[in-house]
């Protein structure tokens, strides 16, 4: 097959990586894609680097299988974590996706920022290094979203467990005034609906799902790797080793070109 025809790989640790996945196939209709949730894994944010690292290989290996012509990490987790090692690994080009502290920083007007994010995502590498560069003048208020995924993953978003545990990770931040929030997980922006019930109006929520996308589209064209027929149908194949019905549920399809599957990986 011609590069160019080649599919989309993406990957997350479970079902939130869907949030980028919905984006890409909007800024880029003419590609396939696959995606995999790596359900069965998750939460990786209480995983170790090694671990995550490892995990990261698998989906990238089983992504290849698909004959994928790039590789989005669509985990926070996974991409503050491992994306390094992926690149040096293997001769593909690799889109990560870290918290977006650098337009908070910029537009803050209260000086604090609050990010929300994983344990592995807030203690790596990586985000020490992007946080010591763009917020050197705020406050970043860091705040770990422990069993946020789980209960994204167990398909209870809409819960009222959901809404007491984001209700106290956020009522703190409301109290220090900050005026940004970052979401620093993939599985997050599908609980923008409640936040924007909890943050009161003045507080702007940033996720980077859009900012992935253009990314991709960037590298895509800088590699000579975009599909060139513009019309064409695309097609999207997305797998989850854990249960399906979580992913079907969360992607909500008014697509009918993709499946959603089981699959073990
Ligand atoms: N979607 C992943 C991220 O962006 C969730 C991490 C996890 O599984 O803990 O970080």
């Amino acid at each position: 097959m011609k590069e160019q025809n080649k599919p989309i790989g993406i990957f997350d640790s479970g079902v939130g990586g869907s949030s980028i996945w919905k984006e890409i196939i909007t800024l880029l209709p003419s590609e396939d894609t696959v995606f995999l949730a790596d359900s069965k894994y998750a939460p990786y944010g209480k995983r170790s680097k090694k671990e995550i690292l490892e995990l990261s290989i698998k989906n990238t290996e089983k992504l290849l299988e698909f004959d994928c012509k790039i590789i989005v990490v669509a985990c926070n987790t996974a991409t503050t974590n491992a994306i390094k090692e992926l690149r040096s690994s293997y001769n593909i080009p690799f889109i990560g996706i870290e918290p977006a502290i650098k337009p908070a920083a910029i537009h803050t007007k209260t000086n604090k920022v609050g990010v929300l994010a994983t344990k592995g995502t807030l203690s790596s590498e990586l985000f020490a290094k992007t946080s010591d560069l763009y917020a050197q003048n705020i406050e970043v208020i860091e705040v770990i979203g422990t069993g946020l995924v789980e209960l994204i993953e167990d398909g209870k978003i809409e819960s009222t467990e959901m809404y007491d545990l984001l209700h106290s990770y956020i009522q703190p931040l409301i109290e220090k005034n900050i005026d940004y929030l970052v979401l620093g997980c993939t599985h997050y922006p599908y609980l923008i609906p409640i936040l924007k019930n909890i943050l009161p109006d003045n507080v702007t929520i940033i996720d980077s799902g859009e900012a992935v996308a253009r990314q991709t589209k960037a590298i895509l064209t800088q590699h000579q790797l975009l599909n060139p027929v513009s019309d064409r149908s695309s097609y999207h194949r997305l797998y989850s080793n854990a249960t399906i019905d979580t992913l079907k549920e969360i992607i909500k399809p008014t697509l009918s070109n993709y499946s959603a599957e089981k699959l073990d990986f």
